[in-house]
């Protein structure tokens, strides 16, 4: 099984790391070797610790994406455009894309969602939402027999970790956030994480599957974290609470529809997302027959990512060995999304 990776920044180079370290294991649950076909890079002159030669770097992810040799490509890039072009190049001549690039799916996720069914090959992106913790597959699939009330998370990791150090330590806001960058958690223009743009990305994602609808990242309302002052919090531990910011997607119960926004919010010391601290992410969800659900564990940083992108690669690889697809969107609820305040 031939893998193309674009990106070798912080996820895509423990991504090779992890290949070539599991190597084994890998080919054990797959059925068959995952072997590297090339690494698509911005810069080749560029220094990087990767257990792989300098043979297998090229510049042109287009051509690799589409090179006779490839079976799955993995796409650690981010952003927009160009990786649209190239994803669906790739799933246009038949390959299986792993991708976690939240930007991308929950702006145009049903175009690509479109040309994988179109090309009958797998589209997972499981690393786009709270890194390692495994939460669209089981929204796709655990789930799939049961229906969602409500997703209530804490999807970004930066704000989390300032939150808990101005709650805790009393750290200003420019400490916290200098903290968060130089632990790797924030965006290269950490304006992404502040003003929930990030959050607001995963919460279109996850409401794409809990709903089987399509909401793109436009549909969200979005409040960032900018405006909590020291005040805010005092006065919210005052009340027993703490001061998280929330990525909320919640069906309504008047009418068909669902509401999806991102926003600082009081919660209260005894609900277990008040215990959620630092970079952590966590999840809650509640689904009529199962009740209350909770996914929690690292939303950041290079090794927790590139764990959710292997997982991927190895459905999709096993999917390929056994000549079957893996489950693909299912937007057929086509709810419309409430504004603000009308749930
Ligand atoms: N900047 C993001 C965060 C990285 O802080 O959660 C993971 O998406």
């Amino acid at each position: 099984m031939k893998v193309a990776l674009l990106g070798c920044g912080v996820v895509g180079s423990e991504v090779v790391r992890l290949l070539r370290e599991q190597a084994d294991d890998l080919t054990a649950r797959v059925g068959e070797p995952l072997d590297l076909a090339g690494i698509a890079v911005r810069r080749l002159d560029r220094a990087r610790d990767v257990p792989v030669g300098p043979e297998l770097f090229t510049t042109d992810a287009a051509g690799l994406v589409t090179r006779d040799d490839v079976d799955i490509v993995v796409e650690v890039v981010g952003g927009i455009e160009p990786v649209r072009g190239w994803l669906l190049a790739a799933l246009g001549a038949g390959k299986s894309v792993v991708s976690a690039n939240k930007a991308l799916l929950a702006s145009d996720g049903s175009t690509l969602h479109d040309a994988a069914a179109a090309a009958g090959v797998d589209l997972y992106y499981e690393a786009a939402v709270a890194g390692a913790i495994p939460l669209l597959r089981p929204l796709r699939e655990s789930l799939a027999g049961d229906r969602v009330r409500r997703v209530l998370g804490i999807v970004n990791g930066t704000t989390n970790y300032i939150l808990t150090r101005m709650d805790e330590t009393g750290a200003s806001f420019t400490e916290a956030l200098e903290e968060a960058t130089a632990l790797g958690y924030a965006e290269a223009d950490p304006t992404a994480d502040i003003d929930g743009y990030d959050a607001a990305a995963k919460a279109a994602i996850l409401a794409q599957l809990a709903f089987h609808t399509r909401v793109t990242l436009g549909d969200v309302h979005r409040e960032g974290i900018g405006a909590v002052t020291a005040a805010d919090i005092a006065s919210a531990r005052a009340m027993g609470c703490t001061v998280k910011a929330l990525a909320i997607a919640e069906r309504s119960s008047e009418r068909p529809g669902v509401s999806v926004r991102v926003h600082p919010a009081m919660v209260p010391r005894s609900h277990p997302l008040a215990s959620v601290r630092e970079a952590f992410n966590a999840v809650f969800i509640e689904a009529e027959a199962a009740g209350q659900l909770m996914f929690y564990g690292r939303g950041a940083g290079g090794s927790p990512t590139a764990s959710a992108v292997l997982g991927d690669l190895v459905a999709v690889a096993r999917n390929r060995v056994a000549g079957r697809r893996g489950p693909g969107e299912s937007a057929y609820a086509a709810l419309p999304v409430l504004p603000m305040g009308e749930t």
